[in-house]
């Protein structure tokens, strides 16, 4: 079964294509193409919804046409067609819904609306040495970090999944993405910051841990990034926000978001006997925050799986939307498809 998977949710124009093998219980990655914005919007700190879908509308169908051509299929092979509904920016989703719309009817193809976060969440299950997740291997964790969004959701099995708790104010993304812009780095500021980190001392700054051991599955990040900015601010000659300091506050920030993120999801994965926990957003690309919760699972010698998206998955793409589709498979009739930016977790 081969499916295109379209995204378009924010600054990514993606399509990709995932071919799934029911008797060997495995996703292969045909294609997944992404072109972004991002060296515009890097320019601004932050994201311009207009130029980011003007910037869309150009790129969406060249992207799917190198989507097949890398797959080296042509449309007619394709079983499907999934598209991210939503939630998202709403000039940039409607590029992505209206073209998946007109496609399944020129193709004459199902075609699949796809909530953006489970997107995140089953780019866990492409790559072909990994089985796909059996009624046997839940309840799972999931643990959604991205630019706009932080939420555990408890999944009891593929279908039915709770949202548990979320975050108040700043996604982890978004706390990463701020403090970056308050050292002067470009944005998105995650990678980065996990770089710097490593030569920073974890002890030059307390910073805190909001909401770590309340007892909720909410999160909330912005009191951190405001004792970031005091810091920064009580360096006042020019010069001593240096390299050095620099490193010092990346580390020690990093520090401070991972292990909230670790403590709240363990804590879950506890409450609910979970077997796997399952990362996903952009945040999960960082290895840190892997090892760090790997570590962490064998101190508190739990035996839950921990799982984490490629690399080149863990930030928007089509190919996560596609796999969505094999997993969500409940096609509708085109006219039923809209674009939600409001859409999240039932
Ligand atoms: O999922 P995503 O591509 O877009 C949204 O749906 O929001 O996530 C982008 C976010 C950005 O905030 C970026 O700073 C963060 O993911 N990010 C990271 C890392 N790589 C990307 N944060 C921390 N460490 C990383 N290595
Ligand atoms: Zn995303």
């Amino acid at each position: 079964m081969k499916i295109l998977g379209i995204e378009t949710s924010c600054d990514e124009t993606s399509a990709g294509i995932i071919q799934v093998d029911e008797k060997t219980l495995s996703i292969t990655l045909l294609s997944n193409i992404v072109a972004t914005s991002l060296t515009l919007h890097a320019k601004t700190g932050g994201i311009i919804p207009e130029m980011a879908a003007r910037e869309q509308i150009k790129y969406i169908l060249p992207v799917i046409h190198e989507a097949l051509k890398k797959a080296d299929i042509t449309s007619k092979e394709l079983d499907s067609i999934a598209v991210t509904c939503g939630p998202g920016l709403i000039g940039s989703l409607l590029v992505g819904v209206e073209t998946a719309r007109t496609l399944s009817i020129l193709w004459n193809k199902p075609l699949i609306p796809i909530n953006h976060l489970f997107g995140h969440i089953y780019a866990n299950f492409i790559q072909s040495d990994k089985k796909i997740p059996q009624f046997s291997d839940f309840p799972a964790i999931a643990v959604l970090i991205s630019g706009a969004h932080t939420d555990l959701v408890l999944m009891e099995n593929i279908y039915k999944t709770t949202w548990l708790g979320g975050t108040r104010d700043d996604a982890a993304g978004e706390a990463f993405d701020k403090i970056g812009r308050m050292l002067g780095l470009a944005y998105p500021a995650g990678p980065e910051i996990e770089q710097i980190a490593k030569n920073g001392n974890p002890k030059a700054f307390h910073f805190p841990r909001p909401l770590a051991y309340d007892g909720s599955f909410d999160f909330s990040f912005s009191g951190l990034k405001t004792a970031v900015l005091r810091e920064v601010e009580k360096i006042e000659k020019p010069g001593e926000l240096n390299e050095n300091t620099i490193a010092d506050i990346c580390r020690c920030a990093q520090d401070a978001i991972c292990d909230v993120i670790i403590s709240k999801a363990i804590s879950a994965a506890q409450k609910y006997n979970a077997k796997m926990i399952l990362l996903g957003g952009g945040v999960s690309a960082s290895k840190t925050l892997f090892e760090s919760f790997q570590e962490r699972l064998i101190k508190d010698g739990m035996d839950t799986k921990l799982f984490a998206p490629a690399r080149n998955l863990s930030t928007d793409n089509g190919a996560m939307i596609a796999a969505a589709g094999y997993f969500m498979n409940t096609p509708l009739p085109w006219q039923e498809i809209t674009a939600d930016p409001e859409l999240y977790f039932d």
